[in-house]
């Protein structure tokens, strides 16, 4: 990423040209970062009846969408508003897999109209209002079950999404009540089983403990009479964190294609986010002010907790640099942010070499839940996003206008 002197090069951008022409904060995505991640989990899971869907909420922008869907990957969406986009940024229909706790009557409609890989259905009211509406449409719906495998997994408890006490899923035993329900079903169309583990996972283990619970459920399923044609083990292939270890895809590769062995003909499904997009983005801030208080060292940037959460919300560690270094001792400072929140920090105790205001610092690893997470509290417009292929420089995301921001039309007087 920097080149000889030390600066900052986002494939053949420098960093500071960049902030330059598009002003910060700003998120810059690599297409050929993107890329590689996407081929690594092509080759890790060459084999037949593997399908690879890109959990759409890690980076919705749709330009990386559209690659994404060219390249051939499939989706994962969790919203009528992510179905929208999957559709639009051309990913097959039969691609796509619909998750979510809480899907409305007119999110089912939408996924039942566009012909959808299957619903992932998380409990049983949910399952009937599945079959009622699909059956107004004179349609079948398909159908898997989320599974709370309640397996614990060492992430932050904000992303950990199949222990006991979360929302996600059912219980393995709800889940085989609810598959065998699901089968005898007229407006519906049972297809398999659903599990996802959380976020940030860095070991195989977990994934599997996961398969071996897919696979006894599916063999007491058939015990029953009832097949599965759908394994999706979901997402949390974890991407770069300082002092973690890499994530083990071939292990965890191994591990799931070892599982699929166990059904021959069966669609075994994962839904990586973060490893597709994280790696491949990086937010660009400028440092506004620097001050000590109280003992303290601070360096006051433009980006905010609004632009990028993960810090403030789940203690996440991204290694922040200056995109042009200048020469000098390193001294720690926190890395903070304008908003009105004492959590709105990048980064406490960073050792970085000597800044000045104006400075464009680079924060890592933000290409997955950073833009798609972004808010605008403090009434803070949202970043602008670019694209880099080579020499190639786009803007795939405009900054947002205050006069977009403050539409007064929109918000009727009392
Ligand atoms: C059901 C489901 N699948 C996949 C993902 C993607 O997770 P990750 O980005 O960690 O791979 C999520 C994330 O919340 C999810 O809820």
């Amino acid at each position: 990423m920097a080149n000889a002197r030390g600066r900052l090069m986002i494939e053949g951008a420098a960093a500071t040209a960049l902030a330059r022409r598009f002003g910060t904060p700003l998120y810059v995505y690599s297409q050929a970062a993107l890329r590689g991640r996407w081929e690594a989990l092509r080759q890790a899971f060459q084999a037949p009846g593997f399908l690879l869907c890109y959990a759409i909420k890690a980076n919705s922008n749709p330009a990386i969408c559209r690659l994404l869907a060219r390249w051939g990957t499939g989706a994962e969406v969790v919203s009528g508003g992510e179905l929208l986009l999957a559709l639009h940024s051309g990913f097959k229909p039969s691609q796509i897999v619909f998750s979510g706790v809480g899907k409305t009557r007119e999110e089912m409609r939408a996924g039942l109209r566009a012909g959808i890989l299957t619903f992932n259905v998380e409990s049983e009211e949910e399952l009937a209002l599945l079959s009622r509406t699909a059956k107004a449409l004179g349609r079948r719906a398909p159908v898997s079950i989320r599974v709370n495998p309640a397996i614990a997994v060492a992430s932050h408890p904000h992303i950990a999404t199949a222990r006991a006490g979360s929302k996600f899923g059912v219980s393995p035993r709800e889940a085989l009540r609810l598959a065998l329900k699901a089968a005898k079903s007229p407006g519906l169309r049972f297809l398999g089983l659903h599990g996802h583990l959380g976020s940030q996972i860095f070991a195989a283990a977990p994934y599997e403990r996961e398969s071996r619970l897919l696979i006894s459920l599916s063999r007491e399923l058939k015990a029953r009479g009832v097949a599965i044609t759908i394994a999706d083990f979901g997402g949390g292939f974890g991407a770069e964190e300082p002092g973690r270890r890499e994530f083990p895809l071939d292990r965890v590769s191994s591990v799931l294609r070892r599982a699929a062995r166990a059904f021959p003909g069966l669609t075994t499904i994962i839904e990586p986010g973060r490893y597709l997009t994280a790696e491949a983005g990086t937010l660009l801030t400028t440092l506004l002010y620097r001050k000590t208080v109280l003992g303290r060292r601070l360096l006051i940037v433009d980006a905010g907790m609004n632009d990028f959460l993960r810090p403030a919300l789940y203690g996440a560690r991204h290694e922040i640099i200056p995109a042009n270094p200048r020469p000098g001792p390193r001294t720690p400072a926190d890395v903070v942010g304008p908003v009105c929140e004492s959590t709105d920090v990048f980064g406490r105790g960073r050792r970085l070499p000597p800044v000045k205001p104006g400075d464009v610092l680079a924060v890592l690893n933000a290409g997955a839940y950073g833009f798609s997470m972004g808010s605008n509290y403090n009434s803070r417009p949202r970043p602008a996003e670019v694209l880099v292929d080579g020499r190639d420089i786009r803007l795939i995301r405009p900054r947002e206008a205050l006069s977009e921001l403050l539409d007064w039309r929109r918000c009727k007087s009392p």
